[in-house]
């Protein structure tokens, strides 16, 4: 093995992540020395191979689908926004031999709403539709940036109203199915449903959007997602998809690992051009 520190991003399916790219560009500008892999884990597999990853001198973990629970199970201690999400995306090595875990996807989405994309959530109203774990990793730190309200609407309302009420003691959160949307209208739409990944759209009424409103897909994808080309139709200032918040949540767990905060804008502006060539 490499005598440089080793990180690795655990997952299933895992052959098409960026993760590697985006770590070893972080670890070029930042002249950090690192080797950083992709391993095809199972859930099964997961608790043997994080044990096998640490004791063989590995020093961070990502975690995708669908290990981000266990790994929120694994962790002997947690941030606090990872303890509110019930979700751990990023494990680190601590001096004395335990495992921290943290949640950097919600802080990557608020950084690549705001820093690259200028679109601020303080004092507006927000709309986030779906009501699994992509949306309970992004509620909290949308809430920290104080917005005068939050809509979490979804196909089963009841899982709507659970997660609102997890929160709710973070500020104000309300949830309600897509027909309760009606006649309602938001400054900011975020989709955190799956139905991006099959090409579906939640069944969301006309006139959703407020003037000047924008709207974010937490999935990518090399084409339009179908939510990007919805909001596009329904007028959106700004209709972006979520290669910005992979490349700063990744951005993050190197900060979390590393203690340097590598610049992501070049390499989200690279990996754009990337997608539309
Ligand atoms: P994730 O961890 O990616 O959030 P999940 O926990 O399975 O995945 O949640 C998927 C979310 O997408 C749920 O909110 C789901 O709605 P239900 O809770 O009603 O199942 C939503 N979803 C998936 N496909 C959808 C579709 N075609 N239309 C609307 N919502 C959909």
């Amino acid at each position: 093995m490499s005598d440089k520190d080793q990180y690795a991003v655990f997952g299933s399916p895992i052959k098409h992540s960026k993760s590697p790219r985006i770590h070893q560009f972080f670890a070029e500008q930042t002249q950090q020395s690192l080797d950083y892999r992709a391993v095809l884990v199972p859930a099964e597999q997961f608790e043997q191979a994080v044990k096998d990853f640490f004791v063989k001198g590995g020093r961070g973990l990502n975690c995708t689908v669908p290990l981000k629970e266990l790994a929120w199970l694994y962790a002997d201690k947690k941030t606090e926004r990872a303890e509110l999400s019930k979700a751990v995306n990023t494990l680190a090595l601590q001096e004395d031999g335990s495992i921290l875990g943290d949640n950097t996807d919600g802080i990557g989405l608020v950084t690549d709403l705001k820093e690259n994309n200028a679109i601020q959530l303080t004092a507006k109203k927000i709309l986030i539709l779906g009501a699994g774990g992509a949306s309970r990793g992004i509620i909290g730190p949308i809430q920290d940036e104080l917005p005068m309200s939050i809509t979490i609407a979804n196909r089963t309302v009841e899982k709507a109203q659970n997660l609102a009420a997890e929160f709710v003691h973070k500020g104000s959160i309300v949830a309600c199915g897509y027909e309760d949307l009606a006649g309602l209208s938001f400054d900011l739409i975020i989709n955190a449903t799956s139905a991006s990944l099959s090409g579906d759209l939640p069944p969301l009424p006309v006139g959703l959007l407020k003037d000047k409103a924008c709207c974010y897909d937490l999935a990518y994808a090399n084409e339009p997602t179908a939510f990007v080309c919805w909001a596009c139709e329904q007028g959106a200032l700004k209709s972006l998809d979520g290669l910005g918040m992979l490349v700063e949540q990744a951005a993050e767990a190197f900060y979390f690992w590393r203690g340097v905060h590598p610049v992501s804008t070049v390499l989200i502006k690279l990996l754009d051009a990337e997608r539309k060539s």
